[in-house]
Order: C-alpha cells, then sequence, then structure tokens
C-alpha cells in the first residue's frame, strides 16, 4: 500500500451501470429530520422549502435519495410521530403545493424522495381517534383501536401490564361521553398515541388510501415506523417479565410485538406498489423500521414479497470492537442477502447518539478518538454489500449535543421518565450551514426571526456546512469521496464480502476484483493486510501501514483476494 490521503485517488472512473428499476438494492439515502435541517421561515423550525433549499448540497454529496421525518399535521408530542392527518402538511413545514414543488425539484436532479409512514399509532387528535371517544364502548369506531375494559371490580386497573416504550403503562383511561370513568386504549408509546388496531379492516383500507395519495403525488417509498409492532396478541395477555419489556428503549414485548399476522400488511402494501411499478416501471421503496431479537427474524420481513428493505441495526448496537462489527455483518449476510434482499446498514439516525459521540467522545471538540472511529465506521459501512442510510449532520461527523439544559428538551421519553439518560434531543439539534454564531445559516434571516428550536452549542461554528466543503480534510469530503466511488465502481454496491486474514483487531474483506476495505480497530499502526494501490482513506496513511482507528480503501492484485 503507498501513501493514502484521506483524498480520493484516481482510479479509472466511468459511472457503473446499473439497474434503474431496483435503484434501491445499493441506494444510499440521506435522512433529513425535517425541523432540523433549514428553517426558510425564520419561525426557528425547519420545513420543506428549506428541504428544497438544501436539494443541491445534497446533490452535491452524491446520495440517491433523501428519507423525509413526518411533517404531517401533528400536535408534535413526539415530533411528528403523532400524526392527527396522513394526508396533509403541517402549517409549521408548509402545504401540500411545497410538497409537490419539492419533490419535482428532487426529481429534476435525479434524488429519490421517501416519505416517512406511521402506521402503528396515530395521535389522539386524529379525527378517528376522536371519533371513538365520542362514539362509546362497543362501537365500530372503537375497534380501530385497541379499547378495553380495566380490571378489578371498578375496572380502575389496566386490562394488562404492558409497559409504553417511552415509560409508564401502555394503557390511559378515558371519559366516556356521559362523564364517567370509562374504558382503557392502549399505547405502546405516549397517551397521545394510540395504537392502531390493524385486526379492524377499516385499518387496513384507510393505508391503503393514504399510501396511494402520496403514491399518486410522485413518492418513491415509504419508511415505515415500528415496522413489527402493527400487530398485538389477540387476547392481549399479560406479559410474563413486563419488566423485562421496559429496561430498554428498544426492547421488544413480545406479545406486542412481531406477530405473525404484520407480514399479511407487508406482503399487501408491496403488492400496491407494484401496481405503480408495472405502470412506469420504477419500483417504489419500502423500508421498514425493524427491531426484531435475531438477524434471521429480520430475514422474514424482507422476504421477496414484502419489505424491500429493514434497517438493520444491529451494526449501529455493536461497539467499536472488530469482532462484534464482523459477527454483526457476517450475520447480515448470510441471514439477510440471502432472502434476496439487500442489508440495508444504519450507523446513526434520529433516536440514537451520534457515531462521534458513542465511539468515545464526550468532549465536544469533535477532533479526538470519536471522530477517527466515526470516520472510519462510515467507510466501512460504505464498503459493505448492499444500501446505506445517512443520517443529516453524519457527513459533517457533528458530534451529538450532551448538555442541553432540562427546561429546552423536548423528548417524550425526558417528560415520561425523567431520565436524560435515554433522551434523543442531543443528535437533533438544528444544522449548522454558515458563519460563527447561532443560527448558523439555518434560519432564514428575516426580521424578527426566531431562534432554533433547540440551542446550537458555539462549537457548531466549527462544523458548518460551508467550512465543510471548503476544507477537503473533512468529514464530508470522506463522504463525497466514498458516495462518488461507491458509483462509479462495479465492485461497490449491491454483491458479496469475502473476508480476508488480517491481525486481531483488524477487520479487511474484498469486494470482488481486487477491491479490499480494511479497518484497523485498535489504537497502534499494524502493517496493510495486503499491499495494494490505495483509493481512499479516513486518515493519511504511511506507506503500507494503517494507523489506528482507521479505514482504508484499495485496489490490489494479490493473488489471495
Ligand atoms: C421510531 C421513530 O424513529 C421514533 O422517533 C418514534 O419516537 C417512535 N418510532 C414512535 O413513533
Amino acid at each position: 500500500m503507498h501513501n493514502a490521503t484521506p483524498h480520493r485517488q484516481a482510479y479509472g472512473v466511468t459511472p457503473k451501470s446499473s439497474d434503474a428499476r431496483r435503484w434501491w438494492r445499493d441506494a444510499v439515502i440521506y435522512q433529513v429530520y425535517v425541523r432540523s435541517f433549514l428553517d426558510s421561515t425564520g419561525d426557528g423550525v425547519g420545513d420543506l422549502a428549506g428541504v428544497r433549499a438544501g436539494l443541491p448540497y445534497l446533490k452535491k454529496l452524491g446520495v440517491d435519495g433523501v428519507w423525509l421525518s413526518p411533517f404531517y399535521p401533528s400536535p408534535q408530542h413526539d415530533h411528528g410521530y403523532d400524526v392527527a392527518d396522513y394526508l396533509d402538511v403541517d402549517p409549521v413545514f408548509g402545504d401540500l403545493a411545497e410538497f409537490d414543488q419539492l419533490t419535482a425539484a428532487a426529481h429534476r436532479i435525479g434524488v429519490k424522495v421517501l416519505l416517512d409512514i406511521v402506521p402503528n399509532h396515530c395521535s389522539s387528535e386524529h379525527p378517528y381517534f376522536q371519533e371513538a371517544l365520542a362514539a362509546g364502548p362497543g362501537s365500530p369506531a372503537r375497534s380501530r383501536f385497541h379499547f378495553a375494559d380495566g380490571r378489578g371490580p371498578d375496572g380502575s386497573e389496566p386490562p394488562n401490564n404492558w409497559h409504553a416504550m417511552f415509560g409508564g403503562p401502555a394503557w390511559s383511561r378515558v371519559t366516556e361521553p356521559d362523564g364517567s370513568l370509562g374504558q382503557w386504549y392502549l399505547h405502546m408509546f405516549t397517551p397521545e398515541q394510540p395504537d392502531w388496531n390493524w385486526r379492524d379492516a377499516g385499518v387496513t383500507d384507510y393505508f391503503d388510501r393514504v399510501l396511494r395519495f402520496w403514491l399518486d403525488r410522485g413518492v418513491d417509498g415509504f419508511r415505515i415506523d415500528v415496522a413489527a409492532g402493527l400487530f398485538k396478541h389477540p387476547e392481549l395477555p399479560d406479559s410474563p417479565d413486563p419488566q423485562a419489556d421496559a429496561r430498554t428503549r428498544d426492547s421488544v414485548n413480545p406479545l406486542a410485538w412481531n406477530q405473525p399476522e404484520v407480514h399479511d400488511v407487508w406482503r399487501r402494501w408491496r403488492t400496491l406498489c407494484e401496481e405503480y411499478t408495472a405502470r412506469d416501471g420504477r419500483e417504489r421503496l419500502l423500508v421498514g423500521e425493524v427491531s426484531v431479537p435475531t438477524a434471521r427474524e429480520h430475514a422474514l420481513y424482507v422476504r421477496p414479497d414484502e419489505l424491500h428493505q429493514a434497517f438493520f441495526f444491529d451494526l449501529l448496537g455493536a461497539p467499536w470492537d472488530a469482532d462484534a462489527f464482523r459477527k454483526v455483518i457476517s450475520e447480515a449476510m448470510q441471514d439477510i442477502a440471502g432472502t434476496g434482499s439487500t442489508v440495508t446498514w444504519v450507523l446513526n439516525n434520529h433516536d440514537q447518539v451520534r457515531t462521534v459521540t458513542r465511539y468515545g467522545e464526550p468532549a465536544p471538540e469533535g477532533s479526538g478518538l470519536g471522530t477517527a472511529r466515526a470516520r472510519a465506521a462510515a467507510l466501512l459501512m460504505l464498503a459493505l454489500p448492499g444500501a446505506a442510510y445517512i443520517y443529516q449532520g453524519e457527513e459533517l461527523g457533528l458530534p451529538e449535543v450532551v448538555d442541553l439544559p432540562d427546561d429546552v428538551l423536548t423528548d417524550p421519553i425526558f417528560r415520561r421518565t425523567g431520565s436524560r439518560a435515554r433522551i434523543r434531543d442531543g443528535c437533533r439539534v438544528p444544522l449548522p450551514w454558515s458563519g460563527q454564531a447561532s443560527p448558523f445559516g439555518f434560519t432564514s434571516e428575516v426580521e424578527g426571526a426566531k431562534l432554533p428550536w433547540l440551542p446550537q452549542p458555539e462549537w457548531f461554528a466549527q462544523y458548518a456546512t460551508d467550512r465543510a466543503l471548503a476544507d477537503t480534510s473533512s468529514f464530508w469530503h470522506l463522504y463525497r469521496d466514498g458516495l462518488q466511488l461507491r458509483a462509479t465502481l462495479p465492485q461497490l454496491g449491491e454483491g458479496t464480502l469475502r473476508w480476508l486474514e488480517a491481525p486481531p483487531g483488524v477487520l479487511a474483506f474484498s469486494r470482488g476484483d481486487g477491491l479490499v476495505c480494511a479497518v484497523n480497530f485498535g489504537p497502534a499502526p499494524v502493517a496493510a493486510p495486503v499491499p495494494g494501490t490505495p483509493l481512499l482513506a479516513s486518515v493519511t496513511c504511511p506507506p503500507g501501514v494503517l494507523p489506528g482507528s482507521t479505514a482504508a480503501w484499495w485496489i490490489t492484485d494479490h493473488p489471495h483476494v
């Protein structure tokens, strides 16, 4: 290996031919958390016009599409994951005309648009839930949700012992139309998010209409929230271990999750999407947020007639350790790629502590170990076979904001548990675009402009996009170069990987025809596992050496690759 700099080395690059119809199989999608991306109106909250203004930036980065976090009318108890109307845009974010303009603008530059659909629960302000409250026990309107009588002589105990994911019991009691204390309804997240009852055919039909509404407006697919959760055990029995169900935010109550009937919904949605594909040959993507215990169960969701993809969170959950990474990558390749789908890799999203911080950096400067590891992890992810999702700010190497004061926190987890440990505000702070002080170009400078909805720390200045673009050693350039190589090198994207021999603490694999990716998880430099011509590295590498906390890609003609 020669001197590998973080910059890309020339390697006969011509765009590779790809199957446009199956564009999603190795797509790189950028997750836009709309309220924190770019604010075009000066109200301190990002919006759809802001996303449209940011499209050239995303095109330059080289992503294939965007996933927009929920922008539907919502009381925002869980930042839009409490949907009051699935067929409109919340005025905070714009309107349908703005949505259409955004979609058209994205398509003009070849960027796909994915919506976030929330089928497990809605907002307690959704008209169907309001109708259910008014209609009373036993009504067809109540059957769209999980209403049940309480236990105990006066029904004052919840119908079962389930916990909500965000703290507290999973049931709340309602006041009946006649003013008496009445039934209970199920909510696996917060009381403001009642769970739909997918055993009611009206719910199935309703969501068919929702999908068609947006597909008719030209969207390229959907990210599906809580995709393993739609069906609950039909008897709603007590959980044998409710404490275990409540222990972590992502833990799974097996009675409320991963029920076999959920697969029928995904078959139905796949068929519906394929109707649209039959018209124009363009596949509409269904990518599920599927949190299930094993890669094998995960694989069931991406069978050929179900979801196209499901986020594989085990990579995100793995500690910075070569063996841990190798185990989750091998399992995914074996269990998921075997379905005919591709693995959907993800390192960051709007619910998780950002990699720079997670991999070892509580300090805000962003120049130490966590940054080095996050850069290496990025190159690793982009070299893996399949699709990848990048969460906004990841391409800037943004650390988590860990010291937001209590009085600005908005995550319902904080309100419902009092715990700061699991809160998600720190990865949702509005992006820095330019300048030396907040709002760092996030908010348009109109008269009377409000502050960003979460305070941006002063140190955000060093991560602003304009600086990142101007500095060829930045995180942004690493992602951009990696994406360019993915778009051009036939070895990257879909396909297989083969593990290569490497010293302890180092992972090395080939991606066919001489392309090698190696990651040194340890602190000390090691000899490069095979010689070759460097393509891209997460730090400058001396000849033949892979420094600690570094990843590199290179081309080799070594006979063992
Ligand atoms: C998963 C989403 O990513 C998260 O932000 C949300 O709070 C829950 N689902 C509930 O909708």
